[in-house]
C-alpha cells in the first residue's frame, strides 16, 4: 500500500499534486511519501514483534537519503551500512552508533578504524582475514569489536543472478562448511567479541522457502558452534524480502515472513537482527518523468522520456519491471516502448508494453522506485544527478538537489601540461 493516488484524475503524493512538483523542481525527479515510508517501517516492525528480541537495521544502500534515514531513525531503526560513506550518513541522521551494523566484503583498514572509533554496534565479518585485521586495529586502539560471522549458506535465492548472494560461488560470507572452525578461531582472538552469525542470500525474493532453508542451515551451525563452547547470542537474518513491481503480483507479506522466522527460530534464544531495505523503501517513491517526444517506430512507437538509465538503473541492469503511469491519464491506452535519451540500447524501461496513452510534454511516473533508485543514479552522458523530494501531507521539500553538469564540470581539472 502506498500514498500515491489519483484525486480528480491527477496523481498525487499524499496531498500534493505531482504536476506542482514538476513545475517547481523539474523532471526527472524522485518523489517520496513520508506516510508510505512510516507505514512500511511500522508494518515490518510490528510483524516481527512476534519474536522475543528484535533489532532492525535498515539497509541504507536501498535509499540513503538523509531525510529518509531521519524518518526511519525516529521509527526506531538502526542501519546496515556497507561503506564509510553510509556509516557517516546514518550517524548524521541521528542513528545511534550502537544501532549500526557494518557489512560488506571489502571494508578497508581506514573504514574499520573509523567504525571502531565511532563505536558502531556490530561488524558483520565476511572473512577470517577481515576478522584478523579488525582484531589488530581494535587491539591497537584498546577496544573490543562486537562481531558476527557472515556465513554463505549455499542456498539458491531464486532471484535475479546479479542480486543473488547466498550461493557458494558468490563472494559473500565464509563457506558454510568452514564457518564453525573460523568462528572458533575468531572467538579466541583478542580484540574481537564474537556474538553470532549473519546471512543474506539475495534481494527481491518472491518466495520464503529459500530463506527458510538458509535460516534452518544457520540454526544447525549455531548449535554446532554452541556445542563447541562458544556463545551465539545474535543472528542477523539480513534482508531480501521482495515487493511487487507489477500491479497484481502477489508477494509474501511481512507477517508471513515473521511467522516463518518465528517457526524456524523457536527456542533459539537469540536476538534476531534484520536488514530490510526494499520492503521498507520500495513503495515509498516514484520517479517522475516528462515525455520528451513520441517517435514513430517500425513496430510500437517509442515514448522517449526525460528520465534515463542513469536515473533509474534497474531496468537496464536487471531487466527490472517498473509500472509506468501517466500523471493525468486520459483514459486511453497504447502499446509502446519506453526509453530514455541515453545513447545506448540498454536505456530501455519497457518494450511493447500497454501503457496510458501519453504525448509530448505529458508527465508520468515509474512506480516502486523508492529502493535502489536515486541511490544508484549517476551522471552518465553528462546528465544532471537526479533530485529528490519528500512529501508529508500537504508539505513538501527538496531533500536532494539536482546536481547540474556545470557543478560536476567545475570539479574537473585540466593539468597544466595539457593546457
Ligand atoms: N543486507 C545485505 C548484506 C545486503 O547485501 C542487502 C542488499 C540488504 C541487506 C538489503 O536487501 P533488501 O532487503 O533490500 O533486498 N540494486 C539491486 C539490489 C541489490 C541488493 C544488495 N544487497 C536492485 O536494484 O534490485
Amino acid at each position: 500500500m502506498d500514498h500515491f493516488d489519483y484525486r480528480n484524475g491527477v496523481l498525487h503524493a499524499e496531498d500534493i499534486a505531482l504536476p506542482t512538483l514538476a513545475e517547481a523542481v523539474g523532471t526527472p525527479l524522485y518523489v517520496y511519501s513520508r506516510a508510505t515510508l512510516t507505514r512500511h517501517a511500522r508494518v515490518f516492525r510490528d510483524a516481527l514483534s512476534v519474536l522475543p528480541r528484535v533489532k532492525l537495521a535498515f539497509a541504507v544502500k536501498s535509499n540513503p537519503n538523509l531525510a529518509v534515514l531521519k524518518v526511519l531513525a525516529a521509527e526506531g531503526y538502526g542501519a546496515d551500512v556497507v561503506s564509510g560513506g553510509e556509516m557517516e550518513r546514518a550517524l548524521a541522521a541521528g542513528m545511534k552508533a550502537d544501532g549500526i551494523v557494518f557489512s560488506g566484503v571489502g571494508k578497508t583498514h581506514a573504514e574499520l578504524a573509523r567504525a571502531l572509533e565511532a563505536g558502531i554496534g556490530q561488524f558483520n565479518l565476511e572473512s577470517e582475514e577481515e576478522g584478523l585485521e579488525l582484531a589488530e586495529i581494535a587491539t591497537a586502539m584498546g577496544k573490543t569489536a562486537q562481531c558476527v560471522l557472515r556465513v554463505n549458506p549455499d542456498v539458491d535465492a531464486g532471484t535475479h543472478g546479479k542480486i543473488s548472494t547466498g550461493k557458494a560461488e558468490n563472494k559473500f560470507g565464509v563457506p558454510y562448511d568452514r564457518a564453525a572452525a573460523i568462528y572458533a578461531r575468531l572467538a579466541t582472538t583478542p580484540g574481537l567479541a564474537m556474538r553470532g552469525l549473519a546471512l543474506h542470500i539475495g534481494s527481491q525474493l518472491s518466495r520464503l522457502d529459500p530463506l527458510e532453508a538458509a535460516f534452518t542451515k544457520i540454526g544447525v551451525l549455531m548449535r554446532a558452534i554452541r556445542e563447541s563452547g562458544h556463545a551465539v547470542t545474535h543472528i542477523d537474518f539480513g534482508g531480501g524480502v521482495g515487493v511487487p513491481y507489477k500491479a497484481g503480483d502477489v508477494f509474501p507479506q511481512p507477517e508471513d515472513y515473521a511467522a516463518m522466522v518465528a517457526r524456524v527460530t523457536e527456542g533459539w534464544d537469540v536476538t534476531a537482527m534484520f536488514e530490510p531495505g526494499r520492503v521498507i523503501t520500495g513503495n515509498t517513491g516514484v520517479l517522475m518523468t516528462r515525455v520528451v517526444r513520441v517517435k514513430e517506430g517500425v513496430g510500437a512507437p517509442w515514448v522517449v522520456v526525460d528520465a534515463a538509465m542513469n536515473d533509474l538503473a534497474r531496468p537496464a541492469l536487471y531487466d527490472a519491471w517498473h509500472d509506468f503511469a501517466a500523471v493525468v491519464p486520459e483514459g486511453a491506452t497504447i502499446e509502446a516502448n519506453i526509453v530514455g535519451p541515453i545513447c545506448e540500447s540498454s536505456d530501455t524501461f519497457a518494450m511493447g508494453r500497454t501503457i496510458d496513452a501519453v504525448k509530448r510534454g505529458d508527465l508520468a511516473v515509474f512506480r516502486t522506485a523508492g529502493a535502489y533508485g536515486a541511490t544508484m543514479a549517476n551522471t552518465y552522458n553528462s546528465r544532471p544527478l537526479v533530485p529528490e523530494v519528500m512529501v508529508d501531507g500537504d508539505k513538501w521539500a527538496v531533500v536532494a538537489d539536482r546536481i547540474e553538469p556545470a557543478t560536476i564540470l567545475a570539479a574537473e581539472r585540466v593539468p597544466e601540461w595539457l593546457a
